[in-house]
């Protein structure tokens, strides 16, 4: 594997400092332990640590000679509300919570190469090492934006990484422009009247809508958006009633919406609503609907996207970096970073996906063999950015 020797030699460091924090997952805004673990580490590399971003943030700030440039890498700290079926040592020991998604693994190459760089400093300029909160649903880091990250910590670029189960170990994949698509997500409930399941007659039945509501809404991607757009509008929970003779009051439907273009964004919204609304009126019912804008597609520049790829392919070798990578309908609150500053967002290979080593499966783990290749990505990204002499 072509990295960094030095960071080869600390590579069981950096397996248990992420088997510690892989055993310890702690979700949205509370990643209190994982923070202490992290500002722990940067000040024993001797890197200045600034903390309580969006609460649980992190950031370390390592300068070398007098250069002006900045810039900013970014991991994210928080696990999901999954219940892990692994049964190895390190297997969370915190119930119901579990990093599915590998953001153990990103917190420990950022940490990797924070050693790295505080020891060997081949680099002149500012590099803000930034640890975020709540990357899952939550926004932590348009939190982190909103509480004055950029203010405090300037960058010229900012650049984030996430692993590929499905992506072979020693491979990178990166994409120009829009990489990752935008999320909403939407409630609605249905009204009626609920009665005896009997006599369904004297009360009004909200399931008859809710149901028709669910496949009406199959109608707003197939006929609404233009064929050469991508939109995602998925209902994924109902809930109504609670046992066998009785038509429920009400129905919650709630779901997600992806694109990418945010005028696919703007007819969204209104179509849902009308579809459902009239659905609803044409059974008796009315319906409320809470429509929540959530992330922004994640853009990558062209000149930092274009550095990012040659940074990786000085490590890996040009066959191994993909610079054409499919756009992905998951959605990222690194696009929140992406808005502000020029960067790039690359995905690192974590290795085939078997037996379900998959991205938010209760059976994912981040792969330890990647650790050094990551670290030695930021190590060489940070020094190329900002060259010395
Ligand atoms: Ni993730």
């Amino acid at each position: 594997m072509p990295i960094i020797n030095r960071i080869a030699e600390f590579h069981d460091d950096m397996t248990r400092w992420r088997r510690d924090i892989h055993a310890h997952p702690e979700t949205a805004f509370e990643e209190n332990r994982t923070a202490d673990v992290v500002a722990g580490l940067l000040e024993e590399f001797g890197i200045e640590v600034h903390r309580g971003l969006a609460t649980t943030g992190v950031v370390g700030t390592l300068k070398n000679g007098d250069g002006k440039r900045r810039v900013g890498l970014r991991a994210d700290l928080d696990a999901l509300h999954i219940h892990e079926k692994n049964t190895f040592d390190h297997a969370s020991k915190h119930d119901g919570k579990m990093h599915a998604c590998g953001h153990d693994g990103h917190t420990t190459m950022l940490l990797g190469a924070a050693r790295y760089l505080a020891e060997t400093k081949h680099f002149d300029g500012t590099i803000h090492f930034i640890f975020q909160p709540a990357e899952e649903n939550e926004g932590g880091g348009r939190v982190m934006i909103e509480d004055g990250l950029f203010d405090l910590f300037p960058v010229d670029s900012v650049y984030g990484m996430h692993n590929a189960p499905g992506i072979p170990v020693g491979q990178f994949a990166v994409r120009e422009g829009p990489f990752l698509a935008a999320f909403d997500i939407f409630e609605i409930t249905v009204h009626g009247v609920g009665t005896h399941a009997a006599m369904p007659d004297r009360g009004i039945d909200p399931l008859i809508p809710a149901a028709q509501i669910v496949s009406g809404l199959k109608a707003v991607v197939s006929r609404e958006v233009s064929p050469l757009h991508s939109a995602v509008v998925s209902v994924t929970q109902i809930h109504a009633g609670d046992t066998w003779n009785v038509i429920p009051d009400e129905v919650t439907l709630r779901g997600t919406c992806r694109w990418f273009d945010d005028h696919v964004r703007d007819m969204l919204q209104p179509a849902i609503t009308r579809i459902v609304e009239n659905i609803a009126a044409a059974h008796r019912c009315t319906a409320t609907i809470h429509y929540e804008r959530r992330y922004p597609a994640t853009v990558n520049s062209p000149d930092e996207t274009e550095f990012a790829a040659s940074v990786a392919a000085d490590l890996v070798g040009a066959e191994h970096v993909d610079r054409a990578f499919e756009p992905d309908m998951g959605s990222e609150d690194f696009a929140f970073m992406l808005q502000e500053k020029p960067g790039c967002y690359i995905l690192i290979g974590n290795g085939p996906g078997d037996g379900g080593c998959l991205l938010h499966n209760p059976h994912y783990d981040f792969n330890d063999e990647v650790l050094p290749l990551g670290a030695s990505y930021w190590a060489r990204l940070a020094e190329q950015a900002l060259p010395a002499g």
